[in-house]
């Protein structure tokens, strides 16, 4: 296990800053933290970031659908489920790695797509991007990006996958696709659960639109819709995407099993379990509960993954015990480049790792093949 010296470490990419100006009160959740110290957690960073960035950059980062029940729901349903750990393993070398789509990942963890990163560092995705690469994580890198694809796979030194959302211009989506092939993403992940705008009320109170453009004009034209948002889109566009794409394609935003079953009989390359971080559709359940009965129907065929309420090193060990072969994490790094630039999002994932590696040992579980649904207390 990688263990390194927190406090020199922070303290030094931060420079003079002093923790009084960055410490907010702990959240309630967990352990409080003493004043003016560096977050020695992922949730730790949240409060910083709340501090340092202007109120409407913080509602667009922080903000769920509606009530934000699903918000809420991805989180507790993580909190609800207990391990069952398994004692008297030999620990003493752990196995992170794994292989997907023919690519080799030191860890599970991927950073989500994330619009407009320009709102929360000025240095924008390629500074995230920057961060992630020193942690050894692949970035998936938004269509609403608010920097050039190019200069983020540049920042990303190869390790990056596109996230697409279908233009209502099929040329525009074509060259899109093409775009990210050629720029280095080796895998497209399309945004199923956007297919218009949906109703965040907090964004509606400041008047921050989301970063698709305007509706379209002429009558009456209901608010939903946006021009960068195709409305249109079924599984005919995925099969058409997939007729030209080069790399592999997942669908992202599944949470019916049904759905998940054509995913597969489509043949398209994955699924990524997902409510869109609790943003899109409220009162749907948390990923971690709609997770079991998507694995049970695609029965191993193609690879599932989650993301939605990753905190903590236990929550990947629990999405990975009920079948997802990897996570993705949204708000924790966009906390950590809040807080800290590429060094924060760097920290962001490199805490969430060792806190991964310390529940393998701890659940018995040495290499990530041994996460098995029996490292889940039965109660379920
Ligand atoms: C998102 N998400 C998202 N998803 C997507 O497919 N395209 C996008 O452009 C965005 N933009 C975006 C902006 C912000 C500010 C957030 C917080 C999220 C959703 C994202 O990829 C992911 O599904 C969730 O963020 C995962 O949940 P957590 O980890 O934030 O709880
Ligand atoms: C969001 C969009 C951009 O979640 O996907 O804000």
């Amino acid at each position: 296990m990688r263990r390194r010296d927190l406090l020199t470490l922070f303290a030094g990419a931060l420079g003079p800053l002093p923790w009084s100006t960055l410490v907010a009160p702990a959240r309630a959740q967990g352990v409080q933290a003493p004043p003016n110290t560096p977050p020695v957690n992922v949730l730790e960073f949240e409060p910083l970031a709340r501090q340092r960035l202007a109120r409407a950059a913080w509602d667009y980062v922080a903000q769920g659908a509606a009530d934000e029940l699903t918000l809420r729901r991805n989180r507790e349903a993580f909190d609800a489920i207990q391990l069952k750990p398994r004692v008297l393993v030999d620990v003493s070398s752990l196995d992170t790695r794994l292989e997907l789509f023919r690519q080799r990942l030191e860890f599970p963890i991927l950073l989500a797509p994330v619009a407009a990163q320009g709102r929360i560092h000025a240095g924008a995705e390629p500074e995230a991007a920057r961060g992630a690469s020193a942690a050894g994580a692949t970035m998936v890198v938004s269509t609403f990006a608010s920097a050039k694809l190019e200069d983020v796979a540049r920042a990303a030194r190869g390790r990056v996958w596109f996230q697409l959302y279908v233009h209502r211009d099929r040329t525009v989506t074509r060259d899109l696709v093409q775009r990210a092939e050629a720029a280095g993403c080796t895998a497209l992940f399309v945004t199923v659960d956007a297919p218009v705008i949906p109703m965040r009320d907090r964004e509606k109170r400041l008047g921050v639109r989301p970063p698709y453009t305007g509706p379209s004009s002429g009558g009456r034209v209901s608010p939903i819709y946006a021009d960068a948002l195709d409305p249109t889109v079924t599984w005919e566009t995925l099969a058409w995407i997939r007729s030209f794409a080069k790399i592999p394609v997942l669908v992202k935003g599944i949470l019916a099993p049904e759905d998940a079953q054509r995913a597969v009989s489509e043949g398209l390359a994955g699924v990524l379990v997902s409510n869109h971080g609790g943003r899109n559709l409220d009162t749907t359940p948390a990923t971690i509960n709609a997770l079991p009965a998507v694995v049970e129907t695609v029965q191993g065929r193609i690879p599932i993954l989650l993301d939605g309420g990753i905190r903590r090193g236990t929550d990947i060990v629990k999405a990975l015990a009920l079948g997802a072969r990897a996570v993705l994490i949204g708000r924790p790094y966009l906390w950590g480049l809040a807080v800290d630039g590429a060094a924060g999002v760097q920290r962001v994932i490199d805490i969430l790792r060792d806190e991964l590696e310390a529940a393998m040992a701890l659940c018995g579980a040495p290499s990530l093949d041994r996460i098995t649904r029996q490292l889940v207390w039965p109660d379920r």
